[in-house]
């Protein structure tokens, strides 16, 4: 099945199911028009992120990645009254352009976007209140760190989530010199073996490709 099928089967759905606003909109065309890569989650996948956070009642949501933003609206408009989310972003062009995405949403409140490695900023969150929901959006390489930061900064009840642990179907190749295929299936494996949490993984295509998603509820 083709690439086009996909990304008109996305937009059908689209159309019907998943309104993208203007905030949404623009923050797309901005981050593009910034020269950034087009690596922010898909529409229907950003109201799928944006579900599961309601459905777990998230007041607090930690995202590792920001980007421009997208996928940041579409979680902070998940939260209640008083809920916050932290965003750690290392690259300080994608860190503007997302404090204007964000702006023009009217989050600046709610959203924290923080600059740095997220491996170097994830410390300084131990101090806070647990997460409800964090999203692993960043260096694959890095996954298996992060996994252990999310294990530390959650509680029993939250959901931790990775994207893009497909590319292609490139995760099956163990011998893959790929250091992102290395850590999607260290942070994998690592999941499969934790007592503390309960997992399964979904392949994704549409509009942004043939790809997926781990998620991971904290158990105890
Ligand atoms: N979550 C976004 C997409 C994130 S793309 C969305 O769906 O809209 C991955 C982002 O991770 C990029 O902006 C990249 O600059 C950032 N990143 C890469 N390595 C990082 C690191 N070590 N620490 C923090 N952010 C990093
Ligand atoms: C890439 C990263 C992402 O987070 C994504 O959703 C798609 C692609 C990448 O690094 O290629
Ligand atoms: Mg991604």
């Amino acid at each position: 099945m083709p690439q086009q099928t996909w990304t008109v089967v996305d937009d059908y759905f689209d159309g019907l199911l998943v309104e993208e606003d203007a905030a949404l909109t623009a923050a797309t065309a901005d981050t593009l028009a910034a020269g950034l890569p087009a690596h922010q989650v898909a529409p229907n996948q950003g109201k799928l992120l944006h579900l599961l956070a309601r459905i777990r009642g998230a007041r607090t949501i930690l995202e590792i990645g920001t980007l421009g933003g997208y996928s940041t609206i579409w979680l902070a408009r998940a939260l209640p009254e008083g809920g916050r989310l932290v965003t750690l972003e290392a690259d300080e062009r994608c860190a503007d352009v997302s404090t204007a995405n964000i702006a023009r949403a009217g989050l600046t409140d709610v959203v924290d976007i923080r600059r740095g490695k997220a491996a170097d900023l994830l410390p300084g969150l131990a101090d806070g209140e647990p997460f409800d929901l964090v999203f692993i959006d960043a260096d694959k390489p890095s996954n298996p760190v992060y996994l252990e930061w999310a294990l530390k900064l959650t509680r029993p009840g939250s959901i931790i989530i990775g994207d893009n642990v497909v590319r292609d179907g490139a995760v099956v190749d163990g011998d893959s010199t790929d250091p992102r295929v290395q850590g999607v299936r260290r942070f994998t494996e690592l999941i499969a073996e934790h007592p503390r949490l309960s997992a399964t993984a979904l392949q994704t295509v549409g509009s942004k490709g043939y790809d997926g998603f781990v998620m991971a509820l904290v158990t105890s």
